[in-house]
């Protein structure tokens, strides 16, 4: 058995892409089960950048194949783009390497719409959204009134189920929000046009996932944005609506918790977040701005180009990742960055009435109250960028990579100091 999840510990942007494309090399799939295109992953490969939003980053890998699993919501107009994009940069995009589940749901353009004019009527209570209509989609497949990649496929089911949905939709932007509704026969004509172009793609993905896992095969779930943003066990109410916890894989791809050997948590050597909410750890602007411009690739998201909050490394909520996820191991990122800096601090705890309280409180609204107990580490000031192997690393890198862990009591398994493929240090290996 050879399952492996990958998740987001912190944030997103932890810079899950690079580490899934690290060990897509030793895997046979990569799936999708959460979250949609509000995702950006960045993977470097030589000289080319790519940004994935949809499809799974192992797809630049060649000989591994991908699955986009129930439990992601499709915008078929991103993916079909992102397809496009691939394959005019070189990577085999087929319905042999990419397999979408039928039972995904679908963006559709109402969804990006309402996103916008939600976002805009909540005011200074705004989530910060990237837009992307994942919020009214996630509740329209709660409220049992979605649009699903079955139907988007079927000419007729797609007619029918957009007969039952609009009118209701278009009364809500056009009385809620004043809005300009939008035109049936248009959005039929448009996403029958998507459907055509995606239905070879489209199969039924439970089979193909259980005779993978019992022939054996390695298996790589790719989270998207990170545990902190969960539906459930989020900084609700400042979350994306899908859970992006360990197991929201197996709700998301039809998988059995007890197929799971191995849960990676993905973190960045600091914090950073995008959108609204609670961040105990975060710097003021002006020291946020060395940190965000540090090393070669700066703290702007990859999706929609805001610049990212900044912080510092918070053991506290990252404990409490290692609690909701099961994490077995984890993968630090861009422990360059902090190269250039005299002191680290690093939140081991929050102070709570003389005490200092291991784990955030189970109300994590009120996470904007805790006061973080740090501990001041030396920096190395070195350039580590180049390093391959921990024990070349400056003992005082050394020394907070092993802090994290006794912290937390999990071990490191993967060290990344750029976003190159080679800028990778191996600690323990991930499939065995
Ligand atoms: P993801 O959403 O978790 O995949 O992360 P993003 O791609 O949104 O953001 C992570 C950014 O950090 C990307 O620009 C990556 O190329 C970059 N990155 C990943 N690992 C490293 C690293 O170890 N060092 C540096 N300097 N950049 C990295
Ligand atoms: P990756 O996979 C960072 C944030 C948004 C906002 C909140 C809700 O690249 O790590 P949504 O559009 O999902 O309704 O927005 O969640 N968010 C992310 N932040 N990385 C992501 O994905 C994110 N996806 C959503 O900024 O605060
Ligand atoms: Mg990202």
């Amino acid at each position: 058995m050879s399952v492996v999840v990958l998740v987001g510990s912190q944030w997103g942007d932890e810079g899950k892409g690079k580490i899934i494309d690290f060990l897509a090399r030793n895997a046979q799939w990569i799936v999708r089960s959460q979250g949609g295109n509000n995702a950006g992953h960045t993977v470097y490969v030589g000289k080319d950048n790519f940004i994935l939003h949809l499809v799974p980053s192992g797809i630049v890998s060649p000989g591994t194949r991908c699955i986009i699993g129930n439990g992601v919501v499709v915008d078929p107009e991103v993916l079909w783009e992102e397809i496009t994009t691939l394959r005019e940069k070189d990577v085999t995009v087929t319905p042999e390497r990419l397999l979408i589940s039928g039972c995904a749901h679908v963006i559709m353009p109402y969804h990006r719409l309402l996103d916008g004019l939600q976002e805009q009527a909540r005011g200074r209570h705004s989530i910060g959204t990237t837009k992307r209509g994942i919020g009214p989609a996630y509740t329209d497949k709660v409220a049992r009134s979605g649009v699903r990649v079955w139907d988007l496929i079927e000419p007729e089911r797609l007619r029918e189920k957009l007969a039952r949905r609009l009118p209701e939709k278009n009364l809500i932007i056009e009385k809620v929000f004043q809005a300009k509704p939008l035109n049936e026969e248009e959005v039929f004509t448009r996403y029958n046009e998507l459907g055509e172009k995606i239905r070879p793609f489209v199969v039924n993905t439970v089979p193909v996932l259980r005779e993978a896992i019992e022939r054996g095969d390695k298996i790589l779930f790719e989270g998207a944005q990170g545990t902190l943003l969960d539906v459930d066990l989020g900084t609700y109410p400042f979350v994306t609506s899908s859970n992006t916890i360990a197991g929201g894989a197996c709700t998301g791809a039809g998988v059995g918790p007890g197929r799971i050997r191995e849960v990676v948590g993905v973190a960045k050597a600091y914090c950073t977040r995008v959108g609204s909410g609670p961040f105990p750890t975060e710097l003021p602007e002006k020291e946020a701005e060395v940190i965000r411009n540090a090393g070669p690739v700066g703290e702007y998201g990859a999706t929609t180009g805001r610049p990212r909050r900044c912080g510092w490394l918070d053991l506290t909520l990252l404990r409490y990742a290692v609690a909701v996820n099961g994490l077995t191991a984890l993968a630090i990122t861009r422990l360059d960055v902090l190269s250039e800096l005299e002191q680290i601090q690093v939140s081991v705890g929050y102070r709570s009435n003389g005490t200092v309280e291991p784990y955030p409180p189970g109300n994590l609204e009120l996470l904007g109250d805790c006061q973080p107990e740090y501990k001041t580490l030396p920096g190395w000031k070195k350039d580590i960028s180049r390093i391959s192997q921990f024990e070349q690393l400056p003992r005082e890198a050394q020394d907070y990579i092993r802090l994290i862990e006794r912290e937390l009591g999990i071990p490191v398994a993967i060290i990344s100091v750029g976003p190159e493929r080679s800028q990778t240090i191996v600690l323990k290996k991930v499939f065995g």
